[in-house]
């Protein structure tokens, strides 16, 4: 933990991945977790993808309304306050990359780039014609346009689908770059994003990884903190 504080210290550029466990503190379920109960027979690749929404619209569409009716109650913990403040007392030397579509980053105060979209947003989900924005989609699960019938979705990365290039172009930037990587709550196993670990190693970069548990990204750690976020980032970020 010591020489975890050092290197932040000593850092010019950090950049910082986050995943689910940054937010499980909140009390937000973990990706993996959230499929629990009635979802627990499900696997996330069989719902988060274009597909799976095309096949079962409204199966796909009441798994993401539950988790943003479980989001609605929910703050940002120590941990995203950590990281806002840390950014804020040093403008332009940290980097927050995020895999979270929860939003408890930016309610935080924290500028993040949003690898894999926003729960909260809905868009289209095919491209939208003139008759689709004229009027507010007809309700329903899922909601749809009265005119022409294409549905609205969730306005979140699918496997299989790309990221947002100018926030993933940033994000390799921050990763190429940096002297400290910091790798916190996330498994690594969701490409590209935890290809973003692999080149800040490559580029000489130091990786620090905050989990409780093992990750697929350990191989690649100079040091790992294995303690909850919440409790561990306002003692490894304080000046
Ligand atoms: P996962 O749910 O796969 O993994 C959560 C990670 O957080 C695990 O490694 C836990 O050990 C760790 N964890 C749990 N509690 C923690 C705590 N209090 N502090 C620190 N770590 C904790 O979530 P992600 O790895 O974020 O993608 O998932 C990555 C992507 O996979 C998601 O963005 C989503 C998913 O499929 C898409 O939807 C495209």
């Amino acid at each position: 933990m010591d020489v975890v504080r050092q290197w932040i210290r000593e850092a010019r550029s950090i950049a910082v991945l986050t995943g689910a466990g940054v937010s499980a503190e909140s009390g937000v379920p973990t990706f993996r977790d959230a499929l629990t109960g009635l979802w627990a027979r499900f696997d996330p690749r069989e719902l988060a993808t274009e597909d799976a929404f095309r096949a079962h619209p409204q199966r796909v569409w009441d798994w993401y309304a539950e988790r943003r009716q479980a989001l609605a109650g929910v703050e940002p913990n120590a941990g995203h306050r950590a990281l806002a403040a840390f950014q804020a007392r040093h403008p332009g030397r940290m980097t927050l990359i995020t895999q979270n579509v929860d939003g408890l980053h930016q309610r935080a105060g924290s500028t993040v780039l949003a690898l894999h979209g926003d729960l909260c947003t809905d868009r289209w989900l095919d491209d939208p014609k003139p008759c689709c924005n004229r009027r507010p989609p007809q309700p329903g699960r899922p909601p749809r346009c009265a005119t022409c019938g294409n549905w609205c979705r969730p306005a979140v990365v699918w496997f299989g689908e790309a990221l947002p290039e100018t926030e993933l172009m940033a994000a390799e930037a921050a990763a190429e770059s940096c002297d400290l990587m910091l790798v916190v709550g996330t498994s690594g196993e969701v490409y590209p994003a935890a290809g973003l670990v692999h080149q800040a190693h490559l580029a000489g970069s130091r990786v620090v990884i905050v989990n409780p548990e093992p990750s697929a990204l350990d191989g690649l750690a100079d040091a790992q903190v294995r303690e909850r976020a919440a409790q561990c980032l306002p003692l490894l970020l304080e000046d």
